[in-house]
């Protein structure tokens, strides 16, 4: 059986990990776009890169597997319950979101892609992943608590 959480609802300790990750990295992106404004620029660069990176993990290891098994089996007769809604739509942006920081990230700071498909309009691709990233994670809150927290 899996370990219970440590929040006090009836999510599992990894849900409840993932939880506090997540939202530690949305803060962590905030953090770093206050780095690019006071030009420290090399700090913004290591600190979105790693929040980018450790992002990836997070989605291969504990939210994959859970939308392979919990949702998957479920489409496409039941995407109109809020469950699974909630979720699928949430997998979907935030798929965009996390390829959208790998894409800012091989251009900003690798030569590996061709010139032509490198980014030219920084300000605008930042803030667009940045938005998306905050709405992807609302999506994951709004996910965590219909699943998880008890309704009275
Ligand atoms: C920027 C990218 C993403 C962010 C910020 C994010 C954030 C979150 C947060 C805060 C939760 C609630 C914690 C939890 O219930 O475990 C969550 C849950 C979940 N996410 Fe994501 N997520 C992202 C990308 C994805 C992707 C690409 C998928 C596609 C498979 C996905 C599928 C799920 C699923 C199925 C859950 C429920 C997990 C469970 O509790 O068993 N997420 N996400």
């Amino acid at each position: 059986m899996a370990q219970a959480g440590f929040l006090g609802t009836a999510a599992t300790w990894s849900a409840d990990v993932t939880l506090f990750l997540e939202i530690g990295m949305g803060m962590g992106l905030l953090a770093g776009t206050l780095l690019a404004r006071a030009k420290c620029y090399r700090a913004h660069a290591v600190c979105q890169s790693m929040i980018v990176l450790l992002n990836v993990g997070l989605i291969a290891m504990a939210m994959i597997p859970s939308f392979r098994h919990q949702i998957i089996p479920k489409l496409p007769r039941k995407i109109t319950k809020p469950y699974y809604a909630f979720a699928t739509a949430h997998a979907a942006l935030g798929g965009i979101a996390e390829l959208g920081g790998l894409y800012i990230l091989l251009s900003a700071g690798t030569k590996w892609l061709p010139e032509k498909i490198r980014i030219t309009r920084y300000k605008f691709w930042m803030r667009s992943v940045l938005i998306l990233w905050w709405f992807v994670l609302s999506l994951g809150i709004a996910t965590y608590v219909h699943w998880y927290v008890p309704r009275p």
